[in-house]
């Protein structure tokens, strides 16, 4: 596309079936990294249900187009062009084969077949396929693929593809060949195939039914030793969807491929997921507890995906949420029963509680910006802009919904009727929902709106209690957060919403609830369903004034309205019998006084901290009923970025000052109990991955946070420099130098001993484990950083260390994304210097990589909400971009961000 076409928007509401279908694909690659030559057989004929063409129109982007013949005959009337193949005047069925050629080895996007550390990978979805060999590249065109694979055996000794190996042997000229066959018909964005000198570990399981499976998770060889928890947690996935939704594993073999330069996080290829390093390698010296949580979840979602994507998958993409929705609905609850969390509530509530957080930070903030859309979006110019925290994430909630609404069983059988009726095709978000509502007996015909319309929904409440009758009445109002424009075209009219409430008597006991017009008392939650603008719902038999414990364990994805004292709240957060609930008044509470604080620090007023906030702390701190996990959750405060985003106009300066104020308060106020809280939690002995451990180390390692920020920082450097050294896991290790650099910023000088010591140590030990680099690249890119020393000009420095790469989007991520996205005060530095690099990164990366570079793209969205100085100054940087680069996906981001 030339830098001043207009972008070509794709609509949902232009989709035709496809004039042709593709029966079988027969691929050969003769794979060398400078031009691999790939020769497709295709058995195409005409789709009976669509309107006839006579062209076959093939997608195909960056190949050589070699040759052309139709039943083995050479065909002359072809047309290779910029965008594909034109196959002209063709029979009603046939065979094509094409002969092409690619060059993975220059390609950068890691989209298509690519090189990375001498080793071939592909990466099809979404539209990656057409960059291999031409191709109907929709996800409506299923196909069997039979994939013949040629190179030479030295460097090339593993040859990987989906489906069953069915034949392998030696060629001429020290080379090899394995033939591989997919026995289901999928779409090709997931097709993939690997090639190199790689290593798995394996292991043999019977599935439910009897079977016989092949585990193989493959790396390179020095990785070996970190692939066993991948292993247990594809074993642990594999079990869950038997037991919870009666799904099985239906290959012979599966295999789980790691590669360290990847764009996401992970690929549900059919029998052959590869991933991203960082979601596979882990032992307890290089990865973190969020790091081995973060495996499970990855290895669960894209293994699920076997069902919900792979067999079942998308009609359009437009229908994206229906397969990623789904599944990271199913990996939430798989993440949630492995903490333990079907028996244990509070375990359950910490799983949850993280679920939201991201939610509310990310996808609400999508949400008011320029990229908002609905879960099923109605357009978009690169599909690969739409794999977005809404798409995901409020996906998520959606699906969960169901449930709520449901209930697990009749979840469940919901899911039943959809495979049943949809197994081997491709569909739509509205057959979802059909199956979920016929299986139920259940009109869902009002839950639409929930895949159509845009923005965050807003739930204003209202109670009134009357004494004489002892009736309380709880009115419901549903709108929308004042949103971009983009959100409000799309909002039509009430959304069917669960809101499930809790009524808490003066004791702080759960009362039971009946209501007006039941019978009996059923149960003290209940889950009302808003389906219009306003409803009222009275409880009967109130004794006494209750509390409402609202919208409990989050069961809709918006924003409550209701004006709670903060007496109210610190009784929320002591009685509470929703865990979630507990957390969100504790999170009330704080993010009240931090924005007071922060109103009062952008006036240059002077700062002073209320006790209730502090009592509430030392509560919770000191509650050794509450689990540490929980404990280290509810003393987290909210995030600059999230609190940023509450004020009229964003200040990060003026969030960070009171942000900061009010951690160094709470860690003097609260110093002792801090202390003993480290002592307390300390995991002794060999490292074990488990929740509660993770727990304990959660807790100890947020006290040495806190710790870290008091004036006379001896005591914490004291603390944080032993555990470093005396640390067996990676947890313990980056914990400490984190408190450590804190220590040296909270006080103002530059790097001053300890931290350096710490950080030049932590290099030299990790230099040959790329991921603990990534860590060590963005401790220094999160540093606070001072009025001498701003942190850019330590990311300045690092973008010229030796192990820095811009190719590489872990490392990009670790250093240019930690600084631009997860460092918002020295980021937004009043005199624009962090906009400056920010717009030179995106130009950078728009020519290696236009996917990356659109994520980074995206960092500036907001820019309209900041104050005038800052806004000036992001508009500047987005008109920059906008005049540079050159990318369709870099181009949406900031032309929609300019609108
Ligand atoms: N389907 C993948 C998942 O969510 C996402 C994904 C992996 C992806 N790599 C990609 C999406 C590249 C777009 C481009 O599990
Ligand atoms: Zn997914």
């Amino acid at each position: 596309m030339s830098d001043t076409a207009t972008p070509t928007v794709i609509r949902r509401e232009d989709y035709a079936p496809p004039a042709f279908l593709i029966d079988t694909v027969d691929l050969e690659f003769d794979l060398v990294p400078e031009r691999t030559v790939v020769k497709s057989t295709l058995r195409v004929r005409r789709n009976p249900d669509a309107k006839p063409a006579a062209h076959l129109e093939l997608m195909g982007e960056q190949l050589e187009f070699i040759g052309a013949a139709i039943d083995g005959e050479p065909y002359a009337t072809v047309r290779a062009h910029e965008h594909g193949l034109t196959v002209e005047n063709v029979p009603d069925a046939f065979t094509l084969t094409l002969t092409g050629a690619c060059d993975p080895a220059a390609n950068t996007t890691l989209s298509g077949l690519y090189v990375s550390g001498g080793n071939f990978f592909t990466q099809c979805e979404a539209e990656g396929f057409r960059r291999i060999t031409w191709f109907l590249d929709r996800p409506d065109v299923m196909a069997t693929y039979t994939v013949t694979l040629r190179a030479d055996k030295t460097a090339y000794p593993v040859l990987l593809s989906n489906g069953n190996l069915i034949a392998e042997g030696d060629l001429s000229d020290g080379r090899h060949y394995a033939k591989w066959e997919d026995p289901f018909r999928k779409p090709s964005y997931l097709f993939a195939l690997v090639a190199g000198k790689l290593v798995a570990l394996e292991e043999h399981i019977t599935s439910g039914s009897g079977k016989e499976k092949l585990l193989q998770v493959w790396v390179e060889p020095h990785d070996l030793d970190k692939t066993r928890h991948a292993m247990d947690s594809l074993i642990h996935a594999i079990r869950w969807d038997e037991q919870r939704f009666g799904l099985e594993l239906d290959l012979d073999r599966f295999m789980i491929v790691a590669v360290s330069d990847f764009n996401m996080g992970a690929m549900e290829n059919k029998g052959l997921n590869i991933f991203n390093t960082k979601y596979v390698l882990a032992n307890p010296e290089t990865a973190t507890d969020v790091d081995f949580a973060n495996i499970e979840a990855v290895v669960g979602h894209e293994y699920f995906h076997n069902w919900t994507g792979n067999r079942v998958t998308c009609r359009d993409w437009f229908q994206l949420s229906l397969k990623e929705g789904l599944t990271v609905f199913r990996d939430q609850e798989f993440s949630a029963a492995m903490s333990g969390g079907d028996e244990n509530e509070a375990a359950r509530a910490t799983r949850r509680i993280e679920d939201v957080r991201v939610l509310r930070q990310m996808q609400f903030a999508e949400d008011a910006g320029p990229m908002a859309h609905p879960v099923r979006p109605e357009s978009y110019v690169e599909i690969n802009n739409f794999y977005t925290m809404t798409v995901y994430e409020k996906g998520a909630e959606v699906v969960r919904m169901y449930q709520t609404l449901l209930g697990r069983d009749g979840f469940r059988k919901g899911m039943d009727l959809y495979f049943q009726r949809h197994d081997g095709h491709a569909v739509t978000c509205d057959d979802f929902r059909r199956a979920m509502a016929d299986a139920n007996g259940r009109d869902l015909a009002q839950f639409e709106r929930w895949y159509s319309q845009a923005g965050t929904p807003r739930v204003a409440v209202t109670t009134s209690y009357d004494e004489g009758t002892r009736c309380y009445s709880v009115t419901l109002t549903q709108g929308y957060t004042n949103g971009s424009p983009a959100a409000r075209e799309t909002q039509k009219g009430p959304l069917h919403i669960p809101f499930a409430i809790g009524l808490i008597g003066p004791d702080g006991a759960d009362l039971p609830l009946r209501l007006e017009g039941e019978t009996a008392a059923q149960g003290t939650t209940r889950v009302l369903e808003l389906t219009e603008t306003q409803q009222t719902f009275t409880f009967a038999d109130v004794l006494a004034k209750p509390l409402p414990s609202l919208l409990r364990n989050f069961s809709a994805p918006v924003v409550v309205d209701y004006d709670y004292g903060n007496d109210e709240l610190a009784f929320l957060l002591a009685h509470d019998s929703d865990a979630f609930n507990r957390w969100e008044a504790g999170q009330r509470l704080a993010t009240r006084e931090l924005l007071a604080l922060a109103g009062r620090a952008a006036a240059s007023q002077p700062l002073e901290i209320n006790d209730a906030l502090v009592d509430a702390f030392r509560r919770v701190l000191t509650d050794e009923l509450l689990s540490p996990s929980f404990r280290e959750l509810a003393l987290m405060l909210p995030s600059e970025t999230y609190l940023a985003e509450q004020m009229a106009q964003s200040d990060p300066a003026a969030v960070h000052a009171a942000r900061q104020f009010v951690r160094k308060q709470l860690a003097a106020a609260l110093k002792a109990q801090w202390l003993a809280a480290y002592e307390r939690n300390v995991t002794p002995g060999a490292y074990e991955p488990t929740p509660e451990a993770a727990g304990h180390r959660g807790l100890k390692n947020l006290a040495l946070s806190y710790l870290s920020e008091l004036d006379d920082s001896a005591e914490a450097v004291r603390l944080a420099t032993a555990q470093y050294e005396a640390a067996n896991n990676m947890t313990d290790r980056s914990a400490a130098l984190s408190a450590l650099l804190n220590a040296q910023t909270a006080t103002g000088g530059a790097l001053d001993d300890p931290a350096r010591a710490a950080l030049e140590d932590f290099y030299v030990r990790f230099e040959k484990e790329p991921l603990v680099i990534d860590k060590w690249f963005a401790l220094q890119a999160t540093q606070r950083g001072t009025a001498q020393r701003p942190t850019i000009e330590t990311v300045r420095a690092l973008m010229g260390h030796p192990a820095f790469n811009i190719r590489n989007p872990n490392r990009a991520r670790s250093l240019i994304f930690s600084f631009c996205a997860a460092n918002p005060a020295q980021f937004h530095a009043a005199d624009g210097s962090g906009y400056t690099f920010w717009a030179d990164q995106v130009i950078a990366l728009d020519a290696l990589n236009p996917q990356v570079a659109a994520r980074l793209a995206r960092n500036l969205e907001l820019w309209r909400r900041f104050t005038p100085t800052l806004r000036d100054a992001m508009r500047a940087a987005l008109e920059r971009v906008a005049a540079e680069a050159k990318s369709r996906d870099v181009r949406e981001i900031v032309e929609k961000a300019l609108a």
